[in-house]
C-alpha cells in the first residue's frame, strides 16, 4: 500500500457498514479519504474517530441518486485535493417490496442508488484519473447476490438481485471500454455474502429471523479484501474476489 500513501480516495456510502470500515482502514494507511453520505453527521463522527491515524478523512454530503450532488462533491475533489486517485461504488441498498406486486418507486430508488448513482460516480472518477493520467483504481462492492440468487433470499431480493447482476456486468464492461482507451486503470469488483451492517434495518425488512443466528463477514473483511486489490503489483488487476461467512 505504499503507492497509495497521500493518495486520495473516495468512498461512496462512508456513513455506515462496510463504507465506513474502509474508510477508515484507508486513513490507517494514510490515505487521503473523501467519504460520501447523506447522514453528515455519521461523517462528522468517523472524522473524529481518525483523527490521530497517519490520513485525513473529509466527509461530504451526497446523495448518491442526484447526480448533482455526485458531480459536487467530485468537484470539491478536484478543487481541495487535486483529483481522485481510487474509487470505492459502496453505496447501496435493497428495499422492502416484492415483484409481482411491487412498487415501482422503491424499485427505482435501488437502481438509482445500485447502478445509476455508481455509473455517475464512475464516470467522473475516471474523467478525474484520465485528466491527470493516474494508475487509478475502481472498485465495486457487489454482493454474492450478483453471482446468484440463493432461494432463501428469493423472497427479500425482488429487484436487488437484478440491480447486482448488473453492476457485475458493469465491471466488466468498464474494463473493457478502459483497455480500449489504452487507460491504466484498475477495476475490482467485490462480492460479499452476508454482513452483519444496518443494511436490513435500512431495507425495512429488519433482519430475517433465518439471519439472526448464521455465519457472517464484518465490515472489517470487507476492507481487507479491499486492501488487497489495492495492494496487487501494478501489473495485477485483482478482477473479483468473493468472501462468504463460515
Ligand atoms: N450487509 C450485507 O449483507 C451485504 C452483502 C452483500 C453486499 N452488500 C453491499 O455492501 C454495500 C454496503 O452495504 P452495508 O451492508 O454497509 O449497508 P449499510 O450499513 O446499510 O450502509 C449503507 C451505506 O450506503 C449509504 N447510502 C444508501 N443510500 C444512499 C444514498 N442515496 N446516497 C448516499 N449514500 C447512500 C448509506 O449512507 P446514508 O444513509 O448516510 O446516506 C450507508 O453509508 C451495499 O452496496 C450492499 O449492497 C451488503
Amino acid at each position: 500500500m505504499e503507492n497509495y500513501n497521500g493518495k486520495v480516495a473516495m468512498v461512496t456510502g462512508s456513513s455506515a457498514g462496510i463504507g465506513a470500515a474502509i474508510s477508515k482502514a484507508l486513513v490507517k494507511r494514510g490515505m487521503k479519504v473523501v467519504g460520501l453520505a447523506r447522514r453528515v453527521e455519521k461523517l462528522g463522527d468517523l472524522k473524529k474517530q481518525v483523527s490521530k491515524e497517519p490520513g485525513q478523512f473529509y466527509g461530504v454530503k451526497c446523495d448518491i441518486r442526484n447526480e448533482k450532488d455526485i458531480i459536487g462533491a467530485f468537484e470539491w475533489v478536484e478543487k481541495n485535493l487535486n483529483g481522485v486517485d481510487v474509487l470505492i461504488n459502496n453505496a447501496g441498498l435493497m428495499k422492502d417490496t416484492n415483484l409481482t406486486d411491487g412498487d415501482t418507486e422503491k424499485w427505482r430508488t435501488v437502481f438509482d442508488t445500485n447502478v445509476v448513482g455508481l455509473c455517475i460516480a464512475t464516470r467522473e472518477a475516471v474523467k478525474s484519473m484520465k485528466k491527470r493520467n493516474v494508475p487509478g483504481h475502481v472498485i465495486h462492492i457487489n454482493s454474492i447476490a450478483g453471482h446468484r440468487i440463493h432461494p432463501g433470499m428469493a423472497h427479500l431480493s425482488n429487484v436487488y438481485s437484478g440491480s447486482k447482476f448488473a453492476v457485475r456486468a458493469l465491471a466488466e464492461t468498464l474494463r473493457l471500454e478502459l483497455e480500449h482507451h489504452k487507460l491504466k486503470i484498475k477495476v475490482s469488483n467485490i462480492s460479499p455474502g452476508y454482513v452483519k451492517t444496518e443494511f436490513f434495518s435500512a431495507s425495512g425488512y429488519g433482519v430475517p429471523e433465518a439471519f439472526k443466528d448464521i455465519a457472517h463477514l464484518n465490515p472489517e473483511d470487507l476492507a481487507d479484501a479491499v486492501i488487497y486489490a489495492l495492494s496487487a503489483p501494478s501489473n495485477v488487476n485483482v478482477s473479483e474476489i468473493t468472501l462468504l461467512p463460515i
